[in-house]
């Protein structure tokens, strides 16, 4: 029998805490996703193959090879499904399809085919704190106030003096309710209004997503990315969210208010946990949870030993932290301090709602980002073009598509700049697509694309291609030990080691040179990467330069 999220218990399944610390211990075999390195394409913007200016399905498989070489060891996929694209696919019509415009289970079918052929996996992106307003489930729901899918969405009477229900804000700016006058009720959206949020409370919910995971693991992809993890359950008598003290006006409205009751309700970890133990049922599948919180009650998404959750909450830190060396290095220590001992780190610098790295902080200091996310412990997710160190991109007025953006004009918070298609070379169209793409390209395509940088040995894709070698070829910085160490102005340095085997990772943050580091000095054998042009390593480091260095065992 399938496993449904309401269904059975797993914990009595599982051996008790101490056993499972001594299975740990004898035979913990290392799963494929605490060595791996994911990387995120973006499928409307990675290649078109039918020539409507749109990537799709055919386009990622006619890439795969330069996925393969990059060194990367899974792809994950943006929504794919069938969706009116009122939130570029994270608005989904019908979770068991694929949208004609990325092409169908057939060409799905084709491509899961191709990407295990490489060696490499597949996770997909669930969608499930909302849908569209289009989906059959919704329509059915906001029909009548007794259709059996009323209670599949969450529907709720005007406040007593009228008006909405409460003071939620959508993440996207505005109230998370909206009327519907045919039925005299508002229901709840956490994002647009064509996003209407789902009911998790609701067993039949629950079911029809549950079934929605096995049609997918079935048919053989290898995980999920999980949309909005925290956001699925809200609070059960819907109170008013407190006010943030430290809001002001410059900073998205959603921050007015700070998300207690509306996100991060202990049900929905109960829901994570079932999640993880359908997933289970298929061997070594990888789920990833997108958490956007604070780092203690970030960890809490691991779930506990007996009872685990995501195998992966996205740490998203680094792309939030200023980027120093102080900071960063507090980000770092806190961030390790707060997992608990049997939760796998991850990182991530880059992502398709993200400002661009290189556009942040400049090409110098992203090629420093990219040593960092390379060598830090834990799992990295590497999103498509920064590779390419691609940066500042400008979008016209006329061609700005993102809806967070139409939201909150005046913010300058569109997501269209880290969503330009990949430049493959410096045909027309970037060899994208033979017509004029969805969003333009980067400004320097006809310079800054794959074919010029794979000919040019210095460029940012040889040095990520170096970096995810070296990963691979050096478990130390995959699995090794980490241990930052003592602070040095600019300087942010860490040794990881695996096996006899030690490497000092030294990343300078800043503008200018730092040096003597003679301490440091003594113990090196070799210097295996730089963010600048190689040269022999003399206890200096030049402005934005990083370095991977082997060191002698210690005495
Ligand atoms: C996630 C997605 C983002 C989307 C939002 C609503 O944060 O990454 O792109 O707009 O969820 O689904």
């Amino acid at each position: 029998m399938q496993r449904r999220f309401a269904g059975e218990q797993r914990a009595s399944e599982l051996p008790s805490p101490s056993g499972f610390t001594l299975h740990m211990m004898r035979e913990r075999q290392i799963p494929w996703w605490e060595r791996g390195v994911i990387y995120q394409i973006y499928p409307r913007s990675f290649q078109d193959s039918n020539d409507d200016g749109i990537g799709d399905l055919a386009g990622i498989e006619a890439r795969l090879d330069y996925v393969a070489a990059l060194g990367v060891d899974a792809i994950w996929l943006s929504p794919i499904y069938p969706s009116p694209m009122a939130d570029f696919g994270y608005d989904v019509a019908d979770y068991c399809d694929i949208d004609p415009i990325f092409g169908d289970l057939e060409a799905f079918d084709r491509l899961i085919a191709a990407v295990h052929a490489r060696g490499l996996k597949l996770l997909l992106d669930f969608v499930p704190n909302h849908t569209s307003d289009r989906h059959p489930w919704f329509i059915e729901s906001r029909s009548s106030r007794d259709n059996p899918k009323r209670d599949w969405y969450i529907w709720r009477d005007p406040a007593p003096g009228g008006g909405v229900p409460n003071n939620w804000i959508s993440d996207f700016g505005g109230s998370s309710w909206e009327w519907d006058e045919a039925t005299g009720q508002y229901y709840l959206h956490a994002f647009l209004k064509e996003q209407p949020d789902l009911n998790w409370r609701n067993p039949e919910v629950r079911a029809a997503m549950s079934d929605v995971l096995h049609f997918w693991l079935g048919r053989g992809v290898d995980g999920f990315r999980i949309d909005v993890l925290w956001h699925i359950v809200k609070h059960q008598a819907f109170p008013d969210n407190p006010l943030n003290p430290d809001w002001t006006p410059d900073v998205t409205e959603r921050d007015r208010l700070l998300q207690h009751f509306s996100t991060d309700q202990p049900e929905a970890h109960e829901i994570s946990a079932e999640m993880r133990a359908l997933a289970e049922d298929y061997g070594e599948r990888l789920l990833v949870g997108e958490i956007f919180l604070p780092a203690e009650r970030h960890a809490r998404w691991y779930g506990t030993p007996e009872r685990p959750q995501v195998h992966l909450p996205f740490n998203f830190h680094l792309i939030e932290s200023p980027w120093d060396a102080a900071h960063l290095r507090a980000v770092i220590e806190d961030y390790e301090a707060s997992l608990p001992g049997f939760g796998w780190p991850n990182w991530v610098i880059g992502s398709h709602d993200a400002p661009r790295i290189a556009a942040r902080i400049g090409e110098a200091q992203a090629r420093v980002a990219a040593m960092l996310l390379l060598t830090l412990r834990g799992t990295p997710t590497l999103y498509e073009g920064d590779e390419l160190g691609i940066g500042h991109v400008t979008i016209p007025p006329e061609r700005m598509r993102d809806p967070q953006h139409f939201r909150q004009p005046s913010l300058n918070i569109g997501r269209d700049r880290s969503r330009t298609p990949m430049p493959w070379d410096a045909s027309p169209h970037a060899g994208f697509s033979t017509c004029e793409p969805w969003l333009p390209l980067n400004d320097d395509w006809p310079t800054r694309n794959v074919a010029a940088q794979e000919r040019d040995p210095g460029s940012m894709l040889n040095f990520y291609r170096h970096l995810l070698a070296l990963r691979r070829a050096h478990p130390a910085l995959s699995v090794g030990s980490f241990t930052m160490e003592k602070a040095e102005g600019d300087v942010l340095s860490y040794v990881r080691q695996h096996e006899g085997e030690r490497l000092r990772v030294l990343l300078n943050l800043g503008p200018e040179p730092v040096q003597p580091l003679t301490r440091q000095a003594e113990s090196v054998r070799d210097v295996l990467a730089s963010t600048l042009q190689a040269r022999p390593y003399d206890g200096t480091l030049l402005p934005d330069e990083g370095l991977i260095l082997s060191l002698a065992p210690e005495a």
